[in-house]
């Protein structure tokens, strides 16, 4: 048995998109049911768990699940020990400071967000000094309403920040999909796991043209601008 763990929300679209295109299928509309465990249309010997994003590296470091696909957002947060099997150069955001235009990083204190990881590392090269607010969702309310100087989150369309009056400050990176593998799985059942990376590298591959080399995907420590 082959268990495959899906990230819940934005991200799954594009995920169940991309599946069947290499052999693997969701028996039932993933977006629609309530179920959390889902089989394969055809193949006995392959399951989904349905995932909220963040826990996907705990299920598969522990074996709940055998490979996830997740972004690498949640997964330079979580430093599970797990194998990085591919990047599949969907699901692409920016990884972004954010605040009021006009707002001076230099003097920047309290930061909300839901990746302290790359806030620290951020301001940390800078020798700066923070403090951490840990936001789980609507991050950008924080500089709203005054509980910190800016935001380290995720941008894709940009709307969030511009309907709620924030631009962009600096970029600290860009985020992709994973394929990530649980260590013992990776040996064990290295047929099944190869079979679903090799396809979604060849179908990763023969996208490559709408691809940028940003896209690359780890969290650099980018300079304040
Ligand atoms: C993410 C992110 C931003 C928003 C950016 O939040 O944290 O808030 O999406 O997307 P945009 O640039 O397309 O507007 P998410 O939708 O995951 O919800 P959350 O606020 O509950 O974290």
């Amino acid at each position: 048995m082959l268990t495959v763990a899906l990230c819940k929300g934005r991200m799954l679209q594009s995920t169940l998109a991309l599946l069947p295109t290499v052999g693997f299928t969701p028996a039932e509309d993933v977006i629609d049911s309530r179920k959390l465990i889902i089989e394969d249309a055809a193949r006995p010997d392959v399951r989904y768990l349905l995932v909220k994003p963040v826990d996907v590296p705990a299920f598969v470091e522990h074996g709940a699940a055998d490979v996830g696909l997740v972004g690498k957002d949640i997964l330079y947060e979580a430093e599970a020990d797990l194998h990085e099997l591919l990047d599949l150069r969907s699901g692409v955001c920016r990884m972004v400071i954010a605040g009021f235009a006009g707002t001076n990083l230099r003097t920047v204190r309290r930061v909300a967000t839901k990746y302290p990881r790359v806030a620290r590392e951020f301001f940390g090269v800078r020798s700066q000094q923070i403090e951490i607010i840990d936001i789980s969702g609507s991050v950008e309310l924080a500089p709203l309403v005054g509980l910190s100087d800016c935001i380290v989150d995720l941008v894709e369309t940009g709307r969030t920040l511009s309907e709620n009056g924030l631009v962009i400050l600096a970029e600290a990176g860009t985020i992709s999909t994973r394929l990530v593998a649980n260590r013992r799985s990776y040996q064990l059942k290295a047929a099944a796991i190869d079979e679903l990376s090799d396809g979604l590298r060849r179908a990763t591959e023969a996208d490559s043209g709408a691809h940028d080399d940003t896209a690359t995907g780890t969290v650099r420590q980018g300079a304040v601008s």
